[in-house]
């Protein structure tokens, strides 16, 4: 897929017959805004801030989380659209996503990926409950959503955490295509094996009741550098 396809897009009337499915998901000013906020689990010693003036290695290091995130936006599209085609509906839910994504290969003297996560404020699986630097992530692109911005493309943080060497989250907020209402759309037109799948695995989900290009939330990956720099 080229790299022009997850390039974010600005909303226009006639995007959806434009978009390809990637820049559908990866897109910027599509989304329509949200509901109900999860709660962010308690991280007392957690320290975040936005990072916006980055200096030369902040550049490349959130350059390197937007890449991987684009890889990670083209491999869940992928995924989807594969396990639909291949799958029953109760056995996809099960499948979906990502579960053996691996993490790019560290490079010697490079900043390196350190873990990737999705995140939303409407979540199915408790795994991916934001903490609450993900949570100032998600706030902030349901405030830009609330008050008709687009939302930013990218986001840029730096977590600080005691005894722990700087982590460098890159974000980018994903949007909702027709194949994900499968399983995420209305919850009464969902179908019943999609349904019973849900149920039994993620009895407290909320990640239902989107439509076609509503936001669904963050793609997240977070960078450390080879030497911890303390600033
Ligand atoms: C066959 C059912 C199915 C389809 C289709 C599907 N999902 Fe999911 N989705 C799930 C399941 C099951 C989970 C919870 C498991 C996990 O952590 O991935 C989930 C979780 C997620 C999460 C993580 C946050 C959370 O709620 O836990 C995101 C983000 C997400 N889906 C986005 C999408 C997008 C975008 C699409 C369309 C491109 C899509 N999904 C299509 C079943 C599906």
């Amino acid at each position: 897929m080229p790299d022009d396809a997850a390039v974010a897009v600005v909303y226009t009337p006639g995007m959806k017959a434009r978009l390809t499915p990637l820049a559908a998901v990866i897109a910027g000013g599509v989304f329509t805004a949200l509901a109900s906020a999860a709660e962010a689990p308690a991280a007392p010693s957690m320290k975040f801030s936005w990072v916006e003036n980055p200096d030369a290695t902040q550049v490349g290091i959130r350059t390197l989380g937007e890449r991987t995130i684009d890889r990670i936006g083209s491999a869940l599209i992928m995924e989807v659209e594969r396990v639909l085609t291949t799958q029953g509906l109760d056995t996809a839910v099960e499948e979906l996503h990502l579960k053996n994504l691996k993490l790019p290969r560290p490079v010697d003297g490079k900043p390196r990926v350190v873990a990737m996560k999705r995140t939303s404020l409407r979540i199915r699986n408790p795994d991916n409950a934001p903490d609450a630097a993900d949570m100032a992530a998600l706030k902030l692109v349901a405030e830009s959503l609330g008050g008709d911005e687009p939302p930013p493309k990218v986001l840029f943080q730096k977590v600080e955490t005691p005894d722990a060497p700087v982590e460098w989250r890159v974000y980018r907020p994903i949007a909702v295509t027709e194949h994900c209402l499968l399983c995420h759309g209305k919850g009464d037109s969902l179908q019943p094996s999609v349904q019973s799948a849900v149920a039994r695995h993620f009895p407290e989900d909320q990640a239902v009741n989107y439509s076609a290009y509503d936001w669904r939330g963050l793609i997240r990956v977070s960078i450390t550098e080879p030497m911890s720099r303390a600033n």
